[in-house]
């Protein structure tokens, strides 16, 4: 009798999720793929409620145990989800009690699901941020790589996509490897602010049971327990940082993409096609295309569309949990999905781009790109820059062709040591002021780099620390 009223009790879901709207406030499609920090995070806090004695150590031991079987069972794909259920939570406890009887209904003891998702998701994006700022280091490395071996390949630096003045390819490519650094930057400050947890927050205002917030806290690898328990059910902002990092790393990545795209066309000529980059034409047998550098131009659409998602959801909320909160999830998860897809296919490009140094060289050769240069021998003689400015511009306007012979005719204050100027390496080697385009300046800008990729690689290997704890929870079995 009391077996089949226990089976019935089991099978039935618990009075607070039961509603006509149940359909409706699910979250269980998105949320499912929070079980591993929900484990974890369950059995950091029945050891919790074990060391303080709310549990006796008996109890909290088989929790853990419990949930650890629970866990098993959801990764070999042999856990019966249900919808009903509403959440991953409500799911995971359901089962627990399936598996333990009574003793399963104490894991919620001192907790609520507002603290719990709340915990659960700062799990999740400890994890995320790590396996971003893993795929940024790793571009940063193939374009270090690339410019290593293009120190020399001059090029057009452009402005207003017009060609301006020469630089060379490893210059450019390291321009991207300082943003990245930023980006990657921007996530280490996500993680930390993001790295506290809220567990013991309880649905908004603590507990009369007397929980120790820290030791939840500690046990995770979180770098302190929250301050105030209305801030730590509501607060996404991590959330949002996150969003926003990627956001303006997707944005990075589209301008490169950008960059791949026309280099590859015939009008550039730039790169070689390699099948790295994309594929072919259905219709036109001649075509490759660079899909994959025109699909990291229209990532950053999506995931800047999730961070106005997310705080637009969040904008004009009371404190302390509101059930809008619901849906930060899916654009976070989304945003994350794309943005490593992208850096991945990138990661996967890059080492393989074939650059043609015949057809840069040639676009730099551009002698009109010396412009600048011509001003600046004229100030070196003497000329205040406005006036050398204003017969360059001239000479331009009135001159196809830039040699040493005609600008000697134009204007008397062109010597003959003016055709020197003209050489573009030369003219690259010239530009060796700090941070310039010189090969020998840039070779200082390589070491500088490689520097901050290595600073990089250290926090990586801190946050891998963090983000295994979770992983050796659940594989530990309690002593
Ligand atoms: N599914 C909810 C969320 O993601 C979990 C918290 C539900 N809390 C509640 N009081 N209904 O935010």
């Amino acid at each position: 009798m009391a077996a089949t009223l226990e089976k019935k009790a089991a099978s039935e879901a618990p009075s607070y999720v039961r509603t006509p709207a149940a359909k409706f406030l699910a979250s269980l499609a998105v949320d499912r793929r929070l079980y591993p920090y929900d484990l974890a995070g369950s059995i950091a806090h029945v050891e919790m409620l074990g060391a303080v004695g709310i549990l006796t150590a008996e109890e909290a031991g088989s929790l853990a145990h419990g949930l650890r079987k629970v866990h098993t069972e959801i990764a070999a794909d042999a856990f019966a989800w249900r919808d009903d259920l509403e959440d991953v939570h409500t799911n995971v406890e359901v089962r627990l009690t399936e598996l333990l009887g009574p003793l399963g209904a104490k894991v919620h003891t001192a907790r609520s699901r507002n603290d719990q998702v709340a915990l659960d998701e700062r799990l999740y994006l400890r994890e995320a941020v790590h396996a971003v700022q893993e795929q940024v280091l790793a571009l940063q490395s193939g374009l270090v790589a690339l410019a290593e071996a293009h120190v020399e390949t001059v090029m057009p630096g452009y402005t207003h996509l017009q060609r301006a003045q020469p630089v060379t390819l490893a210059h450019h490519l390291l321009a991207h490897v300082w943003r990245l650094s930023r980006d990657f930057d921007r996530l280490s400050g996500c993680f930390q602010r993001g790295n506290i947890s809220p567990l013991g927050a309880g649905a908004l205002a603590g507990s009369t049971l007397p929980i120790d917030p820290a030791i939840v806290a500690h046990r995770l690898g979180f770098a302190a327990a929250f301050e105030n328990s209305l801030d730590a059910v509501s607060d996404r902002d991590p959330f949002a940082e996150f969003l926003f990092d990627l956001s303006l790393l997707t944005v990075h990545l589209s301008g490169f993409g950008e960059e791949l795209v026309l280099w590859a066309s015939a009008e550039f000529g730039f790169l070689k096609p390699v099948p790295e980059l994309g594929s072919g034409s259905s219709l036109m047998p001649q075509k490759r295309n660079p899909d994959v550098a025109e699909l990291a131009r229209g990532k950053a659409g999506r995931v800047i569309g999730d961070l106005v998602a997310l705080l637009a959801a969040l904008k004009s909320l009371p404190l302390a949990y509101n059930r809008d909160l619901q849906e930060d999830k899916a654009p976070v998860f989304d945003a994350a999905n794309h943005a490593l897809e992208t850096l991945v296919a990138l990661n996967l490009a890059v080492p393989a781009l074939a650059f043609d140094e015949s057809k840069m060289a040639k676009a730099a050769a551009d002698p009109r790109m010396l412009a600048t240069d011509l001003a600046e021998y004229l100030v070196a003689k003497g000329v205040p820059f406005r006036e050398a400015h204003g017969t360059v511009a001239e000479f331009l306007s009135t001159h196809e062709k830039v040699d040493a012979k005609s600008l000697r005719e134009f204007s008397a204050k062109f010597r003959e040591d003016v055709g020197e100027l003209l050489d573009v390496r030369r003219a690259v080697s010239r530009r060796n002021t700090p941070g310039g385009p010189a090969p020998e300046a840039v070779l200082g800008q390589l070491g500088k780099a490689k520097d901050a990729l290595g600073l990089e690689r250290y926090a990586l290997s801190k946050h891998a620390e963090s983000v295994q704890i979770v992983h050796e929870i659940l594989r530990e079995e309690p002593k």
